[in-house]
């Protein structure tokens, strides 16, 4: 599959999870072989070529972050919701709209000075990727590039995240 043939298996689900949101739907995308295989060869192509380890974000950044690190041949980190790392953590809360959550990472996840790229399925606000950001820095790695598969620009998270100092936001679509 090719010339991102692969978008038009997103699919557009009204009213989910509340009443008056579309909630892009990627379960068919990464249910078809071909689908799943040309949008993580687009992501892993599109991304700079010097990452040491890919990190993504619970739980739809797995889907997409572990088949690019394994691309790219790196390893993976997988940034969690609360209480699920076993390990010692380091934890960043995050803005909802009603709210907050956080993200934590695990303390030695990460090598002091890493060339990090984060990979996640959508960036709407920026809160999840910025926070994701900021355990990275806190880490003592270099945040290289983010590249996600589907970008809601009427949510301006490009702008939020620029307003973070993250300026190298690859999305697909
Ligand atoms: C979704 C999505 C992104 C994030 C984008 O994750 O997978 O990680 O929201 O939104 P933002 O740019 O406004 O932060 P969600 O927290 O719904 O978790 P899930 O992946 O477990 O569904």
């Amino acid at each position: 599959m090719n010339n991102q043939a692969w978008i038009d298996l997103i699919r557009d689900i009204p009213d989910f999870p509340t009443p008056g949101v579309v909630f892009k739907d990627i379960t068919p995308l990464i249910g078809s072989p071909g689908g799943f295989a040309a949008v993580v060869h687009d992501l892993a192509t599109k991304v700079p070529a010097d990452i040491d380890v890919v990190v993504g974000m619970e739980a739809r950044g797995f889907i997409f972050g572990a088949p690019v690190a394994l691309s790219l041949g790196t390893g993976f980190v997988p940034v969690r919701k609360p209480g699920k790392l076993p390990g010692e953590v380091i934890t960043t809360e995050y803005e909802l709209e009603y709210g907050t959550n956080s993200l934590s990472v695990h303390r030695d996840a990460i090598p002091d000075g890493s060339r990090v790229l984060i990979v996640d399925d959508v960036l709407a606000t920026g809160g999840t990727i910025a926070a994701t950001a900021r355990l990275i820095k806190e880490l003592g790695a270099t945040l290289v590039a983010v590249a996600v598969v589907l970008e809601l620009d009427f949510l301006k998270g490009r702008q939020f995240l620029s307003e973070q100092g993250i300026e190298d936001v690859i999305a697909l679509t």
